[in-house]
């Protein structure tokens, strides 16, 4: 009764305008894991819950035949591959959430649908009622980020690495070192079993802040229980919250944040690629680590919206753009031109459901979270990084795929994703390869049919293997491989 009322109300404000969503792209974390500090990382039972429930609820917000902010054309119940772009890094806890979050999205369709009739006239039923196969494919960086403590080493990218060290000489880092010294010594009791005392310094603050909070959430009996007050264990999420800010953006130096260019990078190329491509792809959904959130938010100026986008997002939160036109007639024929679309910006910390629901938020500092087209690609291309070509010149890697870069005879990005094939031949090293799967990522983005055809093929793939079989798929296995070697 109060849910129905409640939803009710929710939904009045968003059918009364005209307008159309024709497309969207989300990024969004993984869901409660256990501890970095004990590898592997595993995503919990709490974890897949958070991320099936958030996908239910964008399930309802943008793919149900009622859903209030319907994507334009796309299939309410039997997925259309070629419509919905998922990637994820060679992640187990990454992976997972996102096959948890797509559990929600398009739920099983049931036996009736998903039977056949074959022609010696034996009918076939899928299994597990109905369950959907939904390919995610494996984006180049942040590969075993959920067991790194270090995030900005999974970026891969030399200059970002350069420029996050340079964090631990600023005075800002030093002064909070030496000034919580004494406090983080405090804590040994809490953490001795797991932690060296050397090691519990401001210097891991977000690894020893995620040990207690896992143990918050998940153990009935932690170590000297009583010395984390309510107070303590704020102090510890602040702490760990500035020392990730510090690595993940600083606002004179914005190769810190390449994790949010590159994110900056695709965001732009999927919906420029939906609006070419006259709405046919719609739905382009990323999960990564929270440090990515940061180093956008920290480039797309979210702070001077809310001081909270300094702070680690919850588990499962999710940022959306969605790009529509205010108009409620649309269909490839009739696609709105580049000057009637609009974006808007919006955030959910933690599991978004429908009690609490995104909001939105202004990007670039203005005051309006809507945004003309234009605007948006003219404001994020002054930071995406959305080409080879790009990325090694910003991050001054210059072997490899990037030797192709690292003399004046460069070719762009079309340039780039051939020379993904012809570089396969040739025995890869791993650094390598992590850039011709940063290639594949892109190519994903833009949409390259072929491409799609070859991830489609990987549909029928289950669970436990989707990770050893897109390593038989050409230059896309190129970056589990080389996942599979960092994370050994
Ligand atoms: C994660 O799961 C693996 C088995 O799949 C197990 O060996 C490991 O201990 C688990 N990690 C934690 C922190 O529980
Ligand atoms: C029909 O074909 C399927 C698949 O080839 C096979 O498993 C089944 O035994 C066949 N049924 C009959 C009655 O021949
Ligand atoms: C880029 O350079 C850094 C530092 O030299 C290195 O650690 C990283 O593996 C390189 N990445 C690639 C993809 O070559
Ligand atoms: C940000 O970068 C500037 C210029 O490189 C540097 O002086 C400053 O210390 C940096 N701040 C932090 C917190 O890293
Ligand atoms: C951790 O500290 C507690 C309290 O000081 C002590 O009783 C315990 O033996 C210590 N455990 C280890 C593994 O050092
Ligand atoms: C608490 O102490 C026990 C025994 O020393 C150890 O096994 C356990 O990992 C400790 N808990 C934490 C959170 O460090
Ligand atoms: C819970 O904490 C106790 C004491 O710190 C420790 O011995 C135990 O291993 C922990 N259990 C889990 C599941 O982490
Ligand atoms: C600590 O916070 C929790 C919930 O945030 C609250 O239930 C509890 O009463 C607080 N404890 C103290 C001692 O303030
Ligand atoms: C958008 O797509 C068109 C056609 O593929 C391309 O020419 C243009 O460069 C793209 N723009 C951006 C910002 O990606
Ligand atoms: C998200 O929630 C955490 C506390 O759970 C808070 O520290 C952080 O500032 C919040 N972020 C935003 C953008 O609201
Ligand atoms: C959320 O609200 C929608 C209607 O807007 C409803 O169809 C859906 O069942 C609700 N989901 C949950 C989990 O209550
Ligand atoms: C925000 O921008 C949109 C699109 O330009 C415009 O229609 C709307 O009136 C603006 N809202 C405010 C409050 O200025």
């Amino acid at each position: 009764m109060y849910s129905a009322l409640n939803a009710l109300v929710l939904a009045l404000p968003l059918t009364v305008s005209a307008e159309t969503v024709v497309g969207v792209y989300m990024y969004h974390r993984h869901g409660d894991r256990t501890p970095k500090a004990l590898k592997p990382a595993n995503l919990t039972d709490l974890g897949y819950q958070q991320v099936y429930q958030s996908g239910e609820y964008y399930r309802s917000r943008y793919v149900d035949s009622s859903a209030d902010v319907k994507i334009n054309g796309l299939s309410s119940n039997i997925v259309k591959q070629s419509q919905i772009d998922v990637s994820a890094p060679s992640d187990d806890v990454l992976q997972n959430s996102a096959m948890g979050f797509l559990q929600g999205l398009y739920p099983p369709v049931g036996s009736t649908s998903a039977t056949e009739t074959l022609r010696n006239g034996t009918t076939i039923t899928a299994p597990l009622n109905g369950y959907q196969l939904i390919p995610i494919g494996s984006t180049s960086t942040g590969a075993s980020s959920e067991d790194s403590a270090w995030l900005q080493s999974t970026s891969d990218c030399g200059n970002s690495e350069v420029s996050s060290n340079n964090y631990f000489a600023s005075s800002d880092y030093t002064s909070l070192l030496s000034s919580t010294e004494d406090f983080y010594q405090d804590l040994m009791p809490v953490v001795n079993g797991t932690f060296d005392s050397d090691y519990v310094t401001f210097k891991n603050a977000y690894v020893v802040w995620d040990l207690v909070n896992v143990a918050e959430i998940h153990n009935s009996s932690i170590n000297s229980s009583d010395l984390l007050t309510n107070e303590t264990l704020f102090q510890l999420r602040t702490l760990a919250d500035k020392h990730e800010w510090g690595l993940a953006y600083n606002e004179s130096d914005d190769l810190r944040a390449m994790a949010g260019m590159q994110l900056a990078g695709q965001i732009v190329s999927y919906l420029n690629s939906t609006i070419t491509g006259k709405g046919a792809g719609k739905f382009g959904v990323q999960f990564g680590a929270y440090a990515t959130f940061m180093s956008f938010f920290g480039l797309a100026q979210l702070p001077a919206a809310n001081s909270d986008f300094r702070a680690v997002v919850d588990y499962a939160s999710s940022m959306v753009f969605e790009l529509f036109t205010p108009s409620d007639d649309v269909s490839s024929s009739n696609f709105p031109g580049s000057d009637d679309l609009y974006v808007r910006f919006l955030f959910h910390n933690g599991t978004a459901t429908n009690a609490s629901e995104p909001v939105e938020y202004p990007l670039f500092g203005r005051s309006n979270s809507t945004i003309s087209w234009s605007d948006f690609q003219s404001e994020m291309t002054k930071f995406a990084v959305s080409t080879t070509e790009q990325w090694c010149t910003k991050c001054g890697n210059t072997t490899g795929t990037c030797a192709a870069y690292a003399d004046s005879s460069s070719s762009g990005s079309s340039g780039a994703s051939s020379k993904s094939s012809s570089g396969g031949g040739s025995g890869i090293s791993t650094a390598v390869s992590g850039v011709i799967g940063a290639m594949v990522t892109l190519a994903v983005v833009l949409g390259l049919e072929a491409l799609i055809m070859l991830v489609a093929g990987l549909r029928l793939v289950r669970k436990p293997s989707t990770k050893s079989v897109s390593g038989g798929a050409g230059a896309a296995g190129a970056a589990s491989e080389g996942a599979e070697k960092s994370a050994a």
